[in-house]
C-alpha cells in the first residue's frame, strides 16, 4: 500500500502515520523527522536545512527530491509506504510521479487531513516532543502521563524551534500559498480522500482505516 498523509502543519500527520505503519507494517517516511535527525547530526543536509526549517519556510525542492528517491529505493518500501510530509510542492509531486514509475509503483491514496487554522495553532504552540524517540505529545490533548517525561522511553520532552509563535505563522503561510495547490494536482488524479482531522485521534484513524481498506 503506497499513501500520502497530507495536511498542514499540526493536522497530525505524524500522530495518525504512528498508528498506520504498525497496523499495515509499512515503514512511515517523515521527510521532517528525516531533516531534523541530519540537524542534530550535524550533517551536509542537516546544515543546509536548519536555517529554513527554524524560520518555517520548505527547505529546497532539490535537497528534498533527492532525499526521497534515496528512501524509496530501499529494500524496506517493497509492501509499500506511509509519506508524510512529502509532497509540499508541485515540482515535488511530479518528482514523486517520476521516481514511482521508476521503482514500478503507484500512489493508492492521498488522504487529506482537514485541520482548521485555530485548532492548527493550539495544536503546534501545545506540542512536545520526546528528545529520545520522537513521540509527539500536547500539553493538553495528549499529554504525558510521567509528566515533563516521555511515556514510551523516559526521555524528555521540549519544544521544536519551528512551534515557536513567529514560526508556526510563517509554516501556516507557507502551506497556503505552496503546499495547498498540491491537493488540486491529487485530485486531477483521483486520488484525494479527505478525512476531518478535528475529531479524536482514536477517532480519525478509524476513519482513514475504513478509508483505506480497499487497498489492503
Ligand atoms: P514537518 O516535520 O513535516 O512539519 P509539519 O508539516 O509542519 O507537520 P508537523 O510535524 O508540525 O505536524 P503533524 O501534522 O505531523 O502533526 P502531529 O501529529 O505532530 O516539517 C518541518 C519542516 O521541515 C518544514 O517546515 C520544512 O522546513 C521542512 N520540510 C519537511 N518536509 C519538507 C518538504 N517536503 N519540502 C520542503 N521542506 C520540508 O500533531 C500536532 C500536535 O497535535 C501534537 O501535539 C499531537 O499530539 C496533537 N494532535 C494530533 N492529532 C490530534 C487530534 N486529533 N486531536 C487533538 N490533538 C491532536
Ligand atoms: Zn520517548
Amino acid at each position: 500500500m503506497q499513501i500520502v498523509l497530507f495536511g498542514p502543519p499540526g493536522a497530525g500527520k505524524g500522530t495518525q502515520a504512528k498508528f498506520l505503519s504498525e497496523e499495515y507494517n509499512i515503514p512511515h517516511i517523515s521527510t521532517g523527522d528525516i531533516l531534523r535527525e541530519n540537524v542534530k547530526n550535524g550533517t551536509e543536509l542537516g546544515k543546509k536545512a536548519k536555517t529554513y526549517m527554524d524560520k518555517g519556510e520548505l527547505v529546497p525542492d532539490k535537497l528534498l527530491i533527492d532525499l526521497i528517491k534515496e528512501r524509496l529505493e530501499r529494500p524496506d518500501t517493497r509492501k509499500g509506504f506511509l509519506l508524510d510530509g512529502f509532497p509540499r510542492t508541485i515540482p515535488q509531486a511530479k518528482a514523486l510521479d517520476v521516481i514511482l514509475d521508476e521503482i514500478n509503483k503507484k500512489l493508492d491514496a492521498v488522504i487529506n487531513i482537514d485541520v482548521g487554522t485555530n485548532e492548527l495553532v493550539r495544536r503546534l504552540s501545545g506540542r512536545r516532543i520526546c528528545k529520545k524517540c520522537g513521540a509527539s505529545y500536547h500539553l493538553m490533548f495528549n499529554p504525558s502521563k510521567t509528566k515533563d517525561l516521555c511515556d514510551l522511553c523516559g526521555g524528555e520532552l521540549y519544544q521544536r524551534d519551528d512551534d515557536k509563535e513567529a514560526a508556526i505563522k510563517n509554516r501556516l503561510e507557507v502551506y497556503k500559498n505552496q503546499t495547498e495547490p498540491v491537493l488540486d494536482y491529487y485530485k486531477g488524479q483521483d486520488l484525494l480522500i479527505d478525512v476531518d482531522g478535528e475529531k479524536e485521534i482514536e477517532d480519525v484513524t478509524s476513519e482513514i482505516r475504513a478509508a483505506l481498506v480497499k487497498f489492503q
